[in-house]
């Protein structure tokens, strides 16, 4: 199998190998936590090795439901924000094609805004569907979802009776534990688990992102596999990608560069870089510490913040995630007239173009005083996205560990909701009601 590889040779002008290297221990020292659940939030890492355990059983189960939903629907909803969203949506988007088709029916997503037109129209689009619904949410209490689950459901239920709806609905929650799995076990839906040890964000590789990724008609067992690879080559230190990454990023932002940006070629990758931005953002912003995660989709946004990444403050480095193959040839027509003076690039293959729009983008950044990581894809397919997937969560561990917070925990998330249900007036939040309305 083809590995993804990192570089890190455009950072050299911003940080010396010494300087990188000098972070070698605490990276050990970060992934030997990660192995034997020594450090900080150890109470979440049944990702670390949750590829390899991850049995056939439960991904031929997957396949059998995501078949089932497949056969009955032409739409299926995914409900969840945060983690119980951003992996699937991920990954969907990268192996979709450009016009959002996949290889199975349309996934839709819901519960990760409260925007109330994009809940009518989403219903409105649903009248008289066949549709699905996969609601996720891990603690099974979130406001979001559970909004989005009460709409679609009571539709579901209007549109094709409530047995019927109950085939159409499954359930990825706690095992135990909240008010998803209580309503789940009163209707008898099928359910899949999120285990305890896993966090939102950490939990693409689990039933959480698999299923929604088995509906879109792609290889769970390849992307796993991929995974699989990745694990056992980063845990036996066969592959220090992970560690590279971790101790470059930290050793820029030691340097002053605070803001990390994943950048694309590739506009399937937005949505991965959706997720990467949750996966560092929420892991590692803590104690008025932490890179901030942003991303850009180029070329559309060299003509957007191109500027900015060129000539503003310079406290910036990239991340290119470069894929190497395509999945098609488009040739560049010749043109007799060549009213667009084109001709030159007759004959060539778009993708030939795009490589050199991200190369001479490369080193105009570098020369901007920009350093930059680059990541190669062998192509957008199953195995290597596991592969990368396991590749940046194994890093964001470690990553988090040598900047000496809990990767693995979300305090600041709680803050909102506070105020959101107090202002709500939620039951049980009476003082909480009391205190922010003497604010306003
Ligand atoms: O990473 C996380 O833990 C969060 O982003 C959660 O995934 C998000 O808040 C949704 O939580 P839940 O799955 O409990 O609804």
């Amino acid at each position: 199998m083809d590995k993804i590889q990192i570089n890190i040779k455009d950072v050299l002008n911003t940080v010396s190998m010494t300087d990188i290297e000098a972070l070698k221990s605490e990276a050990d020292n970060g992934l030997a936590k990660l192995v034997d659940g020594t450090g900080l939030g150890s109470d979440f890492l049944g990702w670390v090795k949750l590829p390899t355990s991850t049995p056939e059983i439960l991904l031929d189960d997957i396949n059998n439901t995501a078949k089932h939903l497949r056969d009955n629907c032409d739409a299926v909803v995914c409900i969840g924000i945060g983690g119980s969203y951003l992996g699937a949506k991920a990954v969907v988007e990268a192996l979709g094609n450009a016009m959002g088709e996949t290889k199975g029916p349309r996934i839709l997503f819901a519960g990760q805004n409260i925007g109330e037109d994009y809940l009518y129209e989403l219903q409105e689009y649903l009248k008289g569907k066949r549709f699905g619904i996969i609601v996720i949410s891990k603690s099974g209490t979130t406001t979001e979802p559970a909004i989005a689950f009460r709409l679609l459901k009571e539709q579901l239920e209007k549109q094709v009776g409530r047995d019927e709806a109950g085939k159409l609905i499954v359930a990825i929650t706690d095992a135990r534990k909240g008010a998803l799995r209580t309503l789940s076990t009163t209707e008898g839906y099928k359910t899949y688990v999120i285990e305890d040890n896993v966090g939102g964000r950490f939990s693409v590789l689990t039933p959480v992102g698999l299923l929604p990724i088995a509906v879109a008609g792609y290889d769970i067992k390849a992307l796993i596999k991929g995974a699989c690879a990745m694990e056992d080559d980063t845990l036996s230190g066969k592959d220090n990608s992970a560690l590279l990454y971790a101790m470059t990023r930290n050793a820029l932002y030691r340097s002053g560069k605070k803001i990390e940006i994943l950048v694309n070629y590739n506009p399937k990758l937005h949505f991965f870089g959706e997720w990467w931005k949750q996966l560092y953002g929420e892991s590692e912003g803590k104690d008025h510490k932490g890179i901030f995660p942003a991303a850009v989709d180029n070329s559309t946004d060299l003509h957007s913040m191109g500027q900015w990444i060129q000539d503003g403050e310079r406290t910036i480095f990239e991340t290119v995630i470069s894929v190497a193959r395509q999945q098609h040839q488009v040739l560049i027509p010749k043109d007799d007239a060549n009213l667009d003076g084109l001709n030159y690039l007759a004959g060539k293959r778009v993708d030939e173009v795009n490589k050199m729009a991200e190369l001479g983008t490369r080193l105009a950044h570098v020369d901007g005083g920009v350093p930059n990581l680059h990541i190669t894809l062998p192509a957008l397919e199953e195995q290597y996205l596991g592969q990368l997937i396991y590749f940046f969560e194994a890093a964001c561990g470690i990553s988090g560990y040598i900047l000496g917070v809990n990767p693995f925990n979300q305090p600041g998330v709680e803050d909102y909701k506070r105020n959101m249900f107090a202002l709500l007036e939620k039951p049980g939040y009476e003082t909480e009601t009391a205190a922010i309305k003497n604010r306003l």
